[in-house]
């Protein structure tokens, strides 16, 4: 497997604040690698450092082989980028744009035109190629702020939250644009978002960051344990020490109480919950409910942020380590 981006301990600190801390990521090539995490997580500050455009406090970053620190230039040079501003001439219609951009690429000009074409024929603009981009919706913008990144055939794209400030049925589109001509052109994508479905939706791969923290990596369904099961029990007469027990058993691999009260038991692959149901029985729990579903990427990331803001982790709190 090679990479397009890897790094290792990468960090930045501003002033008094540690914006990223000791980041290891090895972002697979050909992947759509999702770099997911609340607001001020340090995503942005990412994708700065691994074009360039920022200096690494300390740590190392590689991206397409080359060294952030000393070919930076042509790490750019190889990109496309969709950063915060889309970057567009709104007085010049959306053919003059990807014409401008295709120039600065160094394109013929009988490549700009037929690489034009065909893109604005892929995001359904070709219609609306002499209009001014002035007269578009900020969706249609970004449709084509996100062709202008693919017009010189870049091996690896960075999207910082490319569907912010988009309506539903925009966000949509651009989603669906983005993976079909991911896939077609062969690209890597490396794309941040604090959209959790967004992520679950259009990403291979899945890293979790809070605070500069890397808090979990991998493929979306592992990190939400692989579709694993849990069990959902309501019921009165729960005891710490009954978690502890209960976390002992082969069938649970985790173990947590939700905002109402209810005992959530990550379930192993293949667990039979009859064995626990009978345990809490024994000792006594009332068991009014107990229903088997799937844990979702949201609980999983909620849990996560949960368990890094408090220092300590639910699952702990529920066996009675550190009492709530
Ligand atoms: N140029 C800067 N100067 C000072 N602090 C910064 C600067 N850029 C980012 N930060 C801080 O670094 C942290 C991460 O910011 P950022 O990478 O923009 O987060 P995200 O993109 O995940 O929302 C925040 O606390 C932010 O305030
Ligand atoms: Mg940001």
């Amino acid at each position: 497997m090679t990479l397009a981006v890897h790094t290792e301990g990468l960090s930045r600190r501003f002033d008094g604040v540690t914006a990223l801390d000791g980041l290891n990521l090895a972002v697979p090539t050909g992947s759509i690698f999702g770099f997911l995490g609340p607001n001020g997580a340090g995503k942005t500050t990412t994708i700065r450092l691994l074009l360039g455009l920022l200096e690494p406090s300390s740590g190392n970053a590689v991206v397409l082989g080359r060294d952030v620190r000393r070919e930076s230039q042509a790490i750019r040079e190889q990109v496309g980028v969709l950063l915060d501003s889309d970057g567009l001439y709104e007085r010049l219609t959306a053919r003059q744009n990807l014409d401008f951009f295709a120039r600065v690429a160094r394109l013929s000009k009988g490549e700009r035109d037929a690489r034009i074409r065909a893109l604005l024929e892929e995001i359904d603009l070709w219609d609306r190629r002499d209009d001014p981009v002035a007269d578009f919706s900020r969706g249609m913008k970004q449709k084509l702020a996100l062709a202008r990144a693919f017009l010189h055939r870049p091996s690896l794209l960075f999207l910082d939250e490319p569907t912010a400030g988009l309506d539903t049925p925009a966000a949509v589109g651009l989603r669906s644009e983005l993976v079909s001509l991911a896939r077609e052109e062969g690209v890597t994508v490396f794309l941040t978002t604090h959209n959790l479905l967004e992520a679950e939706r259009v990403c291979d791969r899945v890293a979790v960051i809070r605070q500069g923290k890397l808090l979990a990596e991998g493929p979306p369904e592992a990190i939400r344990g692989g579709g694993k099961r849990k069990l959902e029990v309501t019921a009165t007469g729960i005891r710490p020490a009954l978690v502890a027990r209960l976390m002992n058993t082969p069938e649970v691999i985790g173990a947590d109480v939700d905002s109402e009260g209810r005992l959530i038991l990550a379930l192993a692959d293949g667990a039979e919950t009859a064995p626990l149901i009978r345990l809490m029985v024994e000792t006594g729990v009332e068991v009014s409910e107990a229903r088997i579903a799937e844990a979702s990427l949201e609980e999983t990331f909620l849990a996560l942020v949960d368990e890094d803001l408090n220092g300590r982790s639910r699952v702990e709190s529920a066996s009675g380590e550190h009492p709530r």
